[in-house]
């Protein structure tokens, strides 16, 4: 059984993730609170990835860092503030816990990182220029990791459009709101956290061994198609 380290998995796509997972992995769940549900079949370490200590694993296979923004302001509304703490969040708490598992991974079966871009990098939208740029740099951080880890440990992203969790509340906060975003989307559909956890299902299993350095989109067509 593969042993999977999740961050963030009380909540959003990383509780998805840890759902779908269960039973078929040993899963370990580090985030502030903890997960109200599969308590029973996880090992659960409550711990801010941005101050406290990272718990010390004896071995990983795989490692999905879920933690992420979505900050939407006009520009002349985003601090300087904004856009560091997107890059914290986004980049450098990837980078952290990368650095700290890398070593364990390294040794572990067909070793996968997986990490959350956005659609907001490839597609040029108003107000989204503090996450774009901190999803940019997760792409970035993506490809570069894994030149640099080849051919030990797989990194790939996961680049999802709007996806029904709590991050993403006041975009889908109402039925007339929802028809909207499913409308500007072609596929008709925005995405739920179960159809993303299916991707991370796939990069961290053997189905993916030659896959590294990608970017996958998860966009129900917003940048692919123009209709
Ligand atoms: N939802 C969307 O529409 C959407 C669209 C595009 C990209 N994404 C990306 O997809 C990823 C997952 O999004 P989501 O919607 O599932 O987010 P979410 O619902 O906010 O869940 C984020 C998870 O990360 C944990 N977390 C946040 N900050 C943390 C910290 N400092 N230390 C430890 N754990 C922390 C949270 O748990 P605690 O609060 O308990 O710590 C939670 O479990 C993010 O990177 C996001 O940017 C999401």
């Amino acid at each position: 059984m593969k042993k999977v380290l999740v961050i963030g998995g009380s909540k959003g796509i990383g509780k998805a993730i840890i759902k779908n997972l269960q039973g078929s992995c040993e899963l370990i769940n580090i985030s502030r609170s903890e997960p109200v549900e599969f308590l029973d079949k996880i090992q659960h370490f409550s711990c801010d990835v941005l101050a406290d200590e990272l718990p010390d694993l004896e071995q990983l296979d795989a490692l999905i860092y879920c933690p992420g923004s979505i900050n939407l302001k006009p520009l002349n509304r985003l601090t300087e503030t904004d856009f560091k703490n997107d890059f914290e969040i986004n980049v450098l708490g990837a980078v952290r816990v990368i650095q700290k598992y890398s070593k364990i991974l390294k040794s572990g079966q067909d070793p996968s990182v997986v990490l959350f871009s956005s659609v907001a990098v490839k597609m040029g939208m108003p107000f989204h220029a503090s996450i774009a740029v901190a999803k940019a740099g997760v792409e970035a951080l993506v490809r570069t990791m894994g030149a640099e880890f080849a051919p030990h440990i797989r990194f790939n992203a996961i680049a999802p459009t709007i996806t029904d969790t709590g991050l993403a509340d006041k975009l889908l906060r109402n039925d007339i709101m929802k028809e909207k975003m499913r409308d500007r989307h072609p596929m008709k559909s925005y995405l739920q956290p179960d159809d993303v956890a299916e991707m991370v299902e796939f990069l961290v299993s053997e189905k993916s061994k030659r896959i590294s350095g990608q970017i996958m989109e998860l966009d129900c067509g917003i940048v692919s198609f123009k209709l």
